[in-house]
């Protein structure tokens, strides 16, 4: 198969039409930086064409996998190890409101693990899931840039520090009333 192409069928649910096209972007994007003679050089495309995917969706849709897999000569498997191994890519879409609370070892000894345990009762959402409601993803992350005043999060793309539950508590008011 010609490098980029994303002609083979997928088993399973079919990529949208915007989908293939958002990969076809990717793919003309990013495999020209991939010199052809380098063995296993197109592998190297991959984190970029996840990058460039959920920047655009805010996800990587199951159904590009297999597309993806195929365009770079990998396996699904290969595809799908990459995205559940780095936390910042997501197999589904988010919630209207997104919570990310720091888990590395900095914030960890300044309280992050209550921290999260507190917002995933105060936000009524298991740590790495969406609610069902679609209002709230809550997500470790780790780190943030912000380890001598931790327990640090982001919400809504904004990075905060000395987190509090109150401050947590203070963000489930402000999503309760405008969800
Ligand atoms: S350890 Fe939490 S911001 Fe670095």
């Amino acid at each position: 198969m010609p490098r980029g192409s994303t002609a083979q069928a997928p088993k399973g649910p079919a990529a949208t039409a915007h989908e293939r096209e958002l990969l076809s972007q990717a793919l003309a994007r990013h495999l020209p930086d991939v010199p052809a003679e380098v063995p296993g050089g197109s592998a190297s495309a991959l984190l970029p064409i996840l990058h460039h995917v959920q920047d655009a969706l805010g996800f990587v849709p199951q159904p590009l996998v297999p597309e993806i897999a195929a365009a770079l000569n990998l396996s699904r498997a290969e595809v799908h190890g990459v995205i559940t191994y780095y936390h910042h890519f997501r197999s589904a879409p988010a919630g209207r409101h997104v919570v990310q609370i720091c888990q590395a070892e900095a914030c960890r000894a300044n309280g992050a693990e209550a921290l999260m345990a507190h917002a995933s009762a105060r936000l009524a959402c298991a740590p790495g899931s969406t609610r069902a409601d679609g209002a709230v993803t809550l997500e470790p992350v780790y780190c943030l840039g912000l380890c001598a005043t931790g327990p640090s999060a982001m919400v809504d793309g904004q990075v905060r520090a000395r987190v509090s539950a109150a401050t947590v508590d203070g963000w489930a008011a402000r999503f309760e009333s405008t969800t």
